[in-house]
């Protein structure tokens, strides 16, 4: 049977899956990532990987495996692994698209309704005994309805995204390396260059995945750009916004709000300034928390491990140039 390794425990339908297939070896001491040297001697032996975004997956790490055939990455991101290092030699990388693209956009839209009408603000105002009376202007905030919708990055999860945003009658901009001409008619959306989007848009989506090229996609010169009154949402990798020219956007007065699920090190501190600010409304990492949603991404990713470990295309191949199927 092929050993493989897996770096957390996973909902029991997922596992069934994998053990009736392979030798199963799980880090599941507790609820935090596997400690790199007990990681790398696992490594030695296994001939599959099952990993999270939690783990760091780079050339020292392959270097000491050298069996594996799979490294299978329970999220739709991968930029926690070093893919050309893996494609080097021949380990397919595989992920979990497709299955968390509703569970996704329904976050990025509730943190859109958060930070414009301010949610959390005011439930705390609520439950702190602040409120003393209704007033006219007390806790008020920005319209969703009518507002224009800038999308960066047009891919599952901004076309779904775009789907809510008509019923919400929202005028929609777009930003892709390249045009979704389908998609586009489907959601009535104009694409538009980067710098039309960001001074148009009432409320800026970030759904490009994580690369060398969307690092600091959104930094001082382009939170510049922006209107005063605008939000700006990330709901795909931190790292993408830089996170300090964020917060002297938003204490300068130079964007109205925030809302992120994702930073730039995560866990994100407690302690970390951009918590203090009222206007930003922060989540730890729950873009494809519902239940159903991860348990299927386990499905997935036992699914793609399984096939990978025996030597058959997994469905879900990041790095099909390793040209071994
Ligand atoms: C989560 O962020 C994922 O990439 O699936
Ligand atoms: C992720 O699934 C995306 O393509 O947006």
């Amino acid at each position: 049977m092929n050993k493989v390794y897996i770096t957390r425990k996973l909902p029991e339908a997922a596992l069934a899956i994998i053990k009736q297939q392979c030798e199963v070896t799980i880090w599941d001491k507790e609820d935090t990532p596997v400690p790199r040297e007990v990681l790398q001697e696992q490594l030695k032996n296994a001939d599959g990987l099952l990993c999270l975004l939690t783990e760091r997956i780079d050339e020292q790490l392959l270097e000491a495996a050298p069996n594996l055939k799979v490294i299978s990455n329970m999220a739709v991101g991968y930029n926690n692994i070093d893919v050309e290092a893996a494609t080097k030699r021949s380990i397919a990388v595989t992920n979990t698209p497709g299955v968390l693209t509703e569970t996704t956009a329904d976050l990025t839209f509730a943190l859109l309704l958060a930070t414009s009408r301010r949610l959390i603000e005011a439930s705390n105002y609520l439950r702190d005994g602040q409120w003393k009376t209704w007033s006219p202007m007390q806790l008020t905030g920005q319209d969703i309805f009518g507002a224009t919708l800038g999308i960066i990055g047009m891919g599952r999860i901004g076309e779904s995204v775009a789907k809510r945003a008509k019923g919400f009658d929202m005028k929609l901009l777009y930003y892709n390396r390249s045009r979704k001409l389908e998609a586009e008619q489907a959601y009535d959306m104009t694409y538009a260059d980067m710098d039309t989007l960001l001074s148009q848009s009432d409320f800026i989506v970030v759904l490009t995945p994580y690369s060398p090229d969307t690092v600091n996609l959104i930094d001082r010169e382009q939170f510049a750009r922006m209107k005063n009154t605008s939000v700006l949402i990330n709901t795909a990798r931190g790292g993408i916004v830089n996170e300090d020219a964020l917060y002297d956007a938003l204490t300068g007065g130079q964007i109205w709000a925030a809302g992120l699920d994702v930073f730039e090190t995560e866990p994100l501190d407690p302690n970390h300034r951009l918590l203090t600010l009222p206007n930003v409304v922060a989540m730890p990492h729950i873009g494809s928390a519902s239940i159903k949603t991860r348990t299927q991404m386990a499905i997935l990713a036992a699914e793609n491990l399984v096939r990978g470990v025996s030597g058959e295309r997994p469905v879900h191949l990041v790095n099909p140039e390793i040209n071994i199927y």
